[in-house]
């Protein structure tokens, strides 16, 4: 129907041409196109432009079908389907009626195609490999056929990696992967303007490939550790990734990501460790590459028991066992002296992990560390072993007199526990049982003290350090004799003579100087100054050190002041005291063994110098004041007594007895004047001696200067501190 409807439409046109070139006299082919496809119909219409006789012929022989005329001028040629052989030089030819004759010549082609028949639109290389694209084109009369891709022509010459063979194949040699994409076939009727083309898809495929970053990878096994595995592939079309394990997939331990090219474990165990295989597959084949996880383990120690507390002579062993990866060395260390532990016999010995000490003794007692050696850490485990302290040594034993001191050069060994205190013993005879104290470890260099002993015994002592664990082994026993108990502040102690009057004598106990001796008559006080010799009689066996001064007023609240005295001093010298003071004074010797008991010496100072007077000054005024008592001593006397000096001259004066007055001659004993004038010339201020060191001497003779009916006595003892003893021997 359509083809009629355009067949009328041309027909109509044709009309309106002929219509506008009016009636010139002009011949001509119109003809709708000059290319016709196979199979297409063909209508030419030849116009005289006069009347006449036309004719057709094709390549100059003459048809009559398919010709049929419309008038007398026009005539028109028509073939329904055209064929191959309907292509030609077509000339239409006139016989007008003036006798005029005239011909015009049209050429019609026929093509067929160009078609491209099966041609595969859709082709799949192996990268690497070489490709043919074909473009299989058929086509009437003859077909030109280009390749283009991009819009650039691909072209024929050879050496080119992509080139376009005779026979219109696409050649692709060593196809990459840049070659994939969109070709385009194009085809031409040679000559005509008649084209075709068709897009032809390249598709380059790859096998796939496995890289990894890392082949090898150590890991600390922990909680905490979290390990990714990557598994980078490439390929064509896309691979797909598996995996395979050591173990049993678990999606609470692994993890992919979206395409399984990662692989995540989280909280890595030993039992992860192995060979992790990823593969990638797709079309084309399939590759595979391996992870090796080694998963190491943190070292870590186990002990039997931490704290083991044993006696002395009993055995102990503690095993240890040590794991992590790889397998750690195990090692027993001795932390108190940093020494390995190695030996696998004898009484210390370590055999499989287990230390076993036979026999223990008290320095076994401490720390022991186990050890787990690797060469990425170690870990260790403590363990105390803890017994009874040691026996001490390096002790020396001191007397006192009613003491035992204990003086510790080292302590002993501790067993492992500190020391909390020491069991002191003691007894008199093998046959009694030992009696102790215990006492806590002292401070520094102090001694140990057994007190409450009885003086001059002998005594055997030990003692033995004691822990937790109790008391260690007793020291050796020593043999000791105490001292005497000091007697010397008691004033009833006398002795002969006079000029050297010591402290006590103790029995020489072994080792300890005697008492220094004062010179007391041999003293001298100068005011504030104070000076007495000083003799050693003994110094213990031992050579002296030195002495030990300390010297204190006697009043509440003075401190004693110390000094020391070279052993060879053989006076001691005091300046810069009070006036008019009592003062107490200790010396001791002191040699290696210890110190001697104080001799003790109380003496008064002088007083200050009132001013520069001359000698007989002094002995008047000491006269005149001398004088001024006894006459009123006398005085007093002759009035109450009616006797004295006063009395005697009334008496010479008047010749007579003064009535009430007695003589001086009825006087009981013989003390006179002289006597006391001898007395009261000591300087003011002299000594007043008293106490042990007194200067006192049976047979001293003590006035007492009273206003009595016996006013001069005899005392055998020594006075309170208001006497004024002289020695007159
Ligand atoms: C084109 O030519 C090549 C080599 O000359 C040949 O291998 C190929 O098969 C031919 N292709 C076609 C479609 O004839
Ligand atoms: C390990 O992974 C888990 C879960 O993915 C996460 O919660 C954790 O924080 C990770 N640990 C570390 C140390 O990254
Ligand atoms: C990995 O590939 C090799 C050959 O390339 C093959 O022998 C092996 O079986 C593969 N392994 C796995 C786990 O697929
Ligand atoms: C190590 O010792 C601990 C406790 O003593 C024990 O639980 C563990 O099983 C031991 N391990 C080995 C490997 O012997
Ligand atoms: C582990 O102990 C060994 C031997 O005791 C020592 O040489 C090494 O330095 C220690 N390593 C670490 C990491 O502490
Ligand atoms: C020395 O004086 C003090 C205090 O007055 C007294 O206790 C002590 O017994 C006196 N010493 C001697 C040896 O007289």
């Amino acid at each position: 129907m359509t083809n009629q409807s355009a067949l009328i439409l041309r027909m109509v046109s044709l009309l309106l041409l002929l219509l506008l070139q009016g009636t010139e006299a002009k011949m001509e082919i119109i003809t709708s196109k000059e290319n016709v496809p196979v199979g297409q119909e063909i209508t030419m219409l030849c116009q005289a432009g006069g009347e006449g006789i036309i004719t057709w012929q094709k390549d100059g022989e003459d048809i009559e079908e398919k010709v049929s005329t419309l008038d007398e001028t026009t005539s028109k040629f028509h073939i329904m389907k055209a064929t191959m052989q309907d292509a030609g030089q077509y000339t239409c030819h006139c016989d007008f009626d003036n006798g005029d004759e005239a011909k015009v010549q049209k050429m019609i082609y026929i093509y067929e195609g160009p078609s491209f028949g099966g041609t595969s639109t859709y082709h799949e290389f192996l990268e690497g490999t070489d490709g043919m694209v074909p473009c299989l084109v058929t086509g009437q009369p003859a077909v030109d056929v280009h390749w283009f891709r991009d819009g650039k022509e691909i072209s024929t010459n050879a050496g080119r990696g992509v080139r376009h063979l005779p026979n219109n194949t696409l050649f692709i040699q060593g196809v990459k992967r840049e070659d994939a994409g969109i070709y385009s076939c194009h085809a031409e009727i040679r000559g005509r303007p008649i084209d075709k083309q068709l897009a032809i898809s390249v598709v380059v495929n790859a096998h796939p490939t496995v890289r990894l970053r890392e082949e090898v990878k150590k890991v600390m096994a922990g909680p905490e550790t979290n390990v990714t595995l990557l598994c980078l592939v490439a390929g064509h079309p896309q691979p797909n990734i598996t995996w395979t394990m050591p173990m049993l997939f678990d999606s609470s331990h692994h993890q992919f990501n979206s395409d399984h090219s990662q692989l995540t474990i989280r909280s890595v165990a030993r039992v992860d460790y192995g060979e992790y295989v990823c593969t990638a597959k797709n079309k084309i084949s399939e590759s595979n590459a391996t992870i090796m996880l080694y998963v190491f383990e943190a070292p870590e120690v186990f002990v039997s028991v931490e704290l083991l507390s044993m006696s002395v002579g009993e055995g102990v062993s503690v095993s240890c066992n040590v794991s992590g990866h790889p397998q750690p060395e195990l090692h027993w260390i001795n932390k108190h002296n940093g020494q390995t532990l190695d030996l696998t016999t004898g009484r210390v010995h370590v055999v499989d992990g287990v230390l076993t000490i036979s026999e223990v003794v008290p320095s076994d007692g401490g720390l022991y560390s186990c050890m787990a050696v690797t060469a990425s850490g170690n870990a260790s485990r403590d363990v105390a072993i803890i017994t009874q302290p040691g026996p001490p040594h390096y002790l020396s034993v001191a007397p006192g007199p009613t003491s035992v001191l204990f003086f510790l050069k080292t302590p002993p060994v501790n067993g492992g526990s500190p020391i909390t205190s020491y069991v002191l013993q003691w007894r008199q005879s093998a046959a009694e049982q030992w009696k102790e104290i215990v006492t806590a470890p002292s401070l520094g260099r102090d001694p140990l003290k057994i007190t409450s002993l009885k003086p001059y015994t002998l005594y055997m002592v030990r003692l033995a350090a004691m822990n937790v664990m109790g008391p260690g082994q007793f020291s050796d026993t020593n043999t000791v004799r105490t001292h005497g108990i000091r007697k010397c502040h008691t004033h009833n102690y006398r002795t002969f003579p006079a000029q050297t009057v010591s402290s006590t004598h103790h029995p020489s106990s072994e080792g300890e100087p005697d008492s220094p001796v004062l010179s007391t008559d041999a003293m001298k006080v100068d005011g504030n100054s104070f000076s007495i010799p000083l003799k050693q009689t003994d110094d213990g066996g031992t050579p002296l050190q030195h002495f030990n001064i300390r010297y204190k007023q006697d009043k509440e609240g003075t401190e004693w002041k110390e000094m020391q005295l070279s052993s060879g001093a053989d006076s001691i010298s005091l300046q810069g005291l009070s006036f008019i003071s009592a003062y107490q004074l200790e010396v001791t010797a002191i040699n290696a063994n210890g110190s001697s008991i104080p001799a003790v010496f109380n003496f008064t100072t002088g007083a200050q110098p009132a001013s520069r007077m001359t000698k007989g000054g002094v002995v008047a005024i000491v006269m005149v004041i001398f004088l001024v008592l006894f006459l009123v001593v006398d005085a007093s006397c002759c009035y109450i007594n009616r006797c004295g000096l006063l009395m005697t001259v009334a008496v010479r004066l008047f010749g007579q007895k003064v009535p009430g007055l007695r003589m001086l001659d009825d006087a009981e004993g013989n003390t006179n004047g002289e006597v006391k004038l001898k007395g009261m010339s000591t300087p003011r201020g002299s000594l007043q001696q008293t106490g042990v060191q007194t200067i006192t001497k049976e047979g001293w003779q003590l006035t007492e200067v009273t206003c009595d009916k016996a006013p001069l006595t005899k005392h055998e003892k020594t006075q309170p501190c208001k006497d004024l003893p002289h020695a007159d021997a």
